[in-house]
């Protein structure tokens, strides 16, 4: 699938991996590339990439991923000034780390993960991403629609990608009950999408990115990271947001590429 002319939809795309998808997405030619964000970051990052591309090609969106009617509102205003939207890296995520149960060994007594931030955590990182690549699906699927199109055949050239961004937390990580429920929850999601959506031309797959050099691995503080980070990775560095950012654009452009990609720079935790 080319990159080159799409219209494409990152979310998360004011920080680390989501705004360096980004701006590998308009090097590489993409038309328009759609930043959302919470953050209004995203208004000087597309101020940034339009310079960069010497054309207008970023979008910037601000609002809230996990907000319906926001979501929906993005579709809407893409696709009637742009056109359908067939790239989408849903990549706003959240970490919220505790222990599962933490025990107060003073009065004996044991603490439950907060149940709210639980769900805070699945709203953000697993049905936000889901819905904001179902909603494209839904715009494909309408448009073949409208185009007289059935079931997609390998002759018309591939209509659209998604990449979820999972983690190698998704194999289980201590005190990462939340977040970790949330990456494997996205395999589950990509696994079924990529089986439904392909009746409409759409491909479906996940990365796993291990660590990598961006605000929210930074928020765990240097010491952490050369202790607990950097010995178990074959590099011993963080990896850099454009690696992930690269392999991001090598599973949209190569149809070949399906199911799950570990770019993890050899992470191999202690049990
Ligand atoms: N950094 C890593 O090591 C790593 C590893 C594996 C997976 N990931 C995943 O990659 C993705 C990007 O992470 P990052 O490291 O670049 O984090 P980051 O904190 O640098 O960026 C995340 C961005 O998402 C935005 N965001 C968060 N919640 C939002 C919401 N509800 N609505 C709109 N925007 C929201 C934030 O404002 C921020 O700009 C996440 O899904 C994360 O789980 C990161």
């Amino acid at each position: 699938m080319k990159i080159q002319d799409k219209v494409a939809l990152i979310t998360g795309a004011g920080s680390g991996i989501g705004q360096a998808v980004a701006r590998e997405l308009a090097k590489r030619g993409a038309r328009t590339v759609v930043l959302v964000d919470r953050r209004d970051q995203v208004y000087e990052l597309a101020e940034m990439i339009n310079k960069e591309a010497g054309r207008v090609v970023a979008e910037p969106k601000v609002g809230d991923a996990t907000n319906d009617t926001f979501r929906t509102q993005v579709y809407d205003e893409v696709t009637a000034q742009q056109g359908v939207v067939s790239i989408c890296v849903p990549a706003a995520g959240i970490t919220r780390d505790a222990l599962a149960v933490r025990l107060d060994k003073e009065s004996g007594k044991a603490e439950p993960y907060s149940v709210t931030t639980f769900r805070e955590v699945l709203e953000v990182n697993l049905i936000a991403p889901i819905y904001w690549a179902i909603e494209m699906v839904v715009r494909i699927a309408e448009s073949r629609a409208a185009r007289g199109l059935k079931r997609w055949s390998p002759e018309e050239g591939i209509e659209g990608a998604v990449v979820f961004i999972g983690s190698v937390s998704s194999q289980g990580n201590k005190g990462q009950i939340s977040y970790a429920t949330t990456k494997a929850g996205l395999e589950g999601a990509a696994a079924t999408l990529t089986k439904e959506a392909m009746f409409y031309g759409v491909r479906c797959g996940i990365i796993h990115p291990g660590f990598t050099d961006t605000p929210m691995v930074r928020k765990m503080g240097d010491e952490y990271i050369e202790k607990y980070i950097l010995p178990y990775t074959q590099l011993r560095r963080l990896i850099r947001p454009d690696e992930i950012a690269d392999a991001i654009c090598f599973m949209i452009s190569n149809s070949a590429v399906s199911g799950e990609l570990w770019a993890d720079a050899g992470w191999h935790p202690p049990a």
